[in-house]
Formats: structure tokens, C-alpha cells, sequence
């Protein structure tokens, strides 16, 4: 397949303001697009303006959520014009998500090729402040006008980039965490190991549940019993309990963050021990109490690594240490933000450069 490159007019090209910037409200000129129709395959790849789309209302996707997304970073670079961080690993979860609800696999290959021209041609719009980048949201929809429940025969595939600060508007900040024990995320056997846009949809109730209360985020628990911990609203978990970093095992219910892989590889690198295991809410809460549990944060590609200072559970508020950023949560998310920004080796081979 080849790709088109539409030429944009100046009247296309927006202003750019990139000095005070918020979480995914702002995009840029250009987006990639392809489409898939069964028989014909994927076919006409174009990186054109941004732009909306005409669907039908009886658009698929609409009706029954067939629908997937994924979410990655470029980083600004003096050398050259900007530096993906593992972006083969996004699109091979792009094909397992695709793969859960039924929709055709993307070439990851050739799709990755596309990334980067587009990532190139809007290179500009890369902010350069502290903690800021480039957001890349690839979207995988199924776009049969028709509203029986069928796997889509039509599928839309597109990449926008949005300029982002810090996702917390607190930025590098300890935040407040409600343990959700009455709603679930996911049950073994759905689709919680992918990113169904339904995932994050079905979420929103805790979430703004947890909002009213006065936290930012839900941790949730297991479907099954509320015993275990799984993962936070938009990243990973993470516990420094009596200096080694636990995390829960991904048994099919939890995201496999490539964040959290990240601080994984890592962390073990700077010689810290991880264990991937089953993780009880009564063994934290009680751990942050002894004062076992020094230290919790969360990873994400849009929050990074984020820590965590309050555990909120049934009305009461489980403090973390002295509620701040723990001394290996800084460390972690100082080593990983120079290997994406480019102060530090890529001593991993994360980092795709765009020349
Ligand atoms: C990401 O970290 O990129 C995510 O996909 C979380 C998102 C819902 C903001």
C-alpha cells in the first residue's frame, strides 16, 4: 500500500500555541488515515488535514463499542527532529486489541513507517517544555452502517498527535487515590488485558465517584472478590514494599502498560527487585500503615510515572509515607524521562529517532 501525502494550504495550518498546555485538547495540522473493507483489505493510507469524519449514525462502533485506541509519545530532540519511545510495542497491542473484538490486524510495519512521516511533517508542533511532548493516539474503529451485532466488514483506522503537558494539571505531584470496592474494571475472560475503548468508558462512573470525594483516580480491585489489586484509572500500580517494587501480575484482566514493562526493565537495571504477583488491598493498607509499604506509584504513557500519596478505603485515608514523593518513585521517573527525552543512553534500544 502506498502512502498519500495531502498538501495542506496555509489556511489549513493552525496557530500554534504550545507555551500552557493541558491534556489532549489541542491537536495538530495533519493526521494519518487508512481504511479496511473486507475483500479489498486496507487500502487508501493518507496523512491529510485534520479533519471530522462523515460516518453514518448507524455506524458500528457507535451502537456497540468496536472500537480500539492506543496511546504513545514523540519527545522533542536537538539532533533531530523528534524520538518515539517503543512504538512497535504500541501497535503489536493495537493487533491483540483488534484481535479481542473481532477487527482484521493492522500491518504494524508499514503503519509504523506512516507514524513517523506524520510525527516528521508535524514536528513543529513537538513542545519543548519541561515534561511536555507530543501525545500520539492511533484509534481503530468498525464503521459498518448497520446496527446488527456483527464483527465490522468497514473499519477506520487513524492517528492524531495532540501537544500535552503534564497529565495531572498538578504535574510531578503525589496524588490522591480512591480504592474502588463497589464497581469493576474488568473480569478474567473480557477485554481488560486490551484497550477497548469500553474499557474506559465503563470507568467513568467510579471515576467521577472518586472526583466528588475529592481523589483523582480509582485503584481497582479484582472483579471477583474486591481482594486484589489490578490497576489505577489511566496507568499501572506500583508498591515499594520493604525496598523491593511489587506489582500485579498481568493475568488477563490488567493493561500490559509498556510503561509499566518499562520501569520493570529498568528498575531491575539500577538493581532494584521487582516481584509481578498477586497483590491483597489488606496487605497494602496494612503495609502503609507499619510503614512496610514506603512508597506507591503509578506508570502510564500519558502520566509517566506518577506517585501516589493517599490510598483512600471505606472513609478512611491511608497515608504513604510522609504523603510526598518517595526518593525510588523520583529516581525511577528521573531515569525514564532521560532515556525518552534524550539526557541519558538509550541503553535499552526504546528510542526510534526520527531524522
Ligand atoms: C495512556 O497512558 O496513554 C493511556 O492510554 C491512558 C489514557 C486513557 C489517557
Amino acid at each position: 500500500m502506498e502512502l498519500h501525502i495531502e498538501e495542506l494550504r496555509s489556511s489549513d495550518l493552525k496557530e500554534k500555541r504550545l507555551d500552557k498546555l493541558s491534556f489532549g485538547v489541542d491537536f495538530t495540522d495533519r493526521m494519518f488515515v487508512m481504511e479496511y473493507d473486507k475483500g479489498k483489505g486496507w487500502h487508501s493510507a493518507r496523512i491529510t488535514k485534520f479533519q471530522n469524519f462523515s460516518l453514518s449514525p448507524a455506524t458500528m462502533a457507535f451502537h456497540y463499542g468496536q472500537a480500539a485506541f492506543e496511546g504513545l509519545k514523540a519527545y522533542p530532540r536537538t539532533n533531530a527532529k523528534a524520538a518515539l519511545f517503543r512504538p512497535e510495542r504500541n501497535l503489536r497491542r493495537m493487533n491483540v486489541s483488534a484481535d479481542r473484538l473481532c477487527m482484521p490486524p493492522i500491518d504494524e510495519e508499514f503503519v509504523l513507517d506512516c507514524l513517523k512521516t506524520l510525527v516528521r511533517l508535524e514536528s513543529d508542533w513537538i513542545p519543548r517544555g519541561e515534561g511536555q511532548s507530543l501525545y500520539i493516539r492511533p484509534t481503530y474503529v468498525g464503521v459498518d452502517p448497520m446496527i446488527k451485532v456483527h464483527a465490522s466488514s468497514k473499519y477506520l483506522f487513524f492517528i492524531i498527535l495532540s501537544p500535552v503537558g503534564a497529565y495531572f494539571e498538578r504535574g510531578f505531584s503525589a496524588a490522591r487515590i480512591l480504592v474502588e470496592d463497589e464497581f469493576s474494571r474488568a473480569a478474567k475472560g473480557g477485554t481488560g488485558f486490551t484497550k477497548a475503548c469500553g474499557n474506559y468508558g465503563a470507568s467513568l462512573k467510579a471515576g467521577e465517584k472518586a472526583a466528588k470525594s475529592g481523589y483523582d483516580q480509582v485503584l481497582w480491585l479484582d472483579a471477583c472478590d474486591h481482594r486484589y489489586v489490578e490497576e489505577v484509572g489511566s496507568m499501572n500500580i506500583f508498591f515499594v514494599i520493604d525496598g523491593k517494587l511489587v506489582t500485579p501480575a498481568l493475568h488477563g484482566s490488567i493493561l500490559p502498560g509498556i510503561t509499566r514493562d518499562s520501569t520493570i526493565t529498568l528498575a531491575r537495571d539500577l538493581g532494584y527487585e521487582v516481584e509481578e504477583r498477586m497483590v491483597p488491598i489488606d496487605e497494602v493498607l496494612e503495609g502503609i500503615e507499619s510503614g512496610r509499604v514506603q512508597e506507591v506509584f503509578g506508570t502510564g504513557t500519558a502520566c509517566v510515572i506518577s506517585p501516589v500519596g493517599v490510598l483512600g478505603f471505606k472513609g478512611r485515608d491511608y497515608v504513604v509515607g510522609d504523603g510526598g514523593v518517595g526518593p525510588i518513585t523520583r529516581r525511577l521517573y528521573e531515569e525514564l524521562t532521560s532515556i525518552q527525552y534524550g539526557k541519558a543512553e538509550d541503553r535499552f534500544g526504546w528510542v526510534h529517532i526520527i531524522e
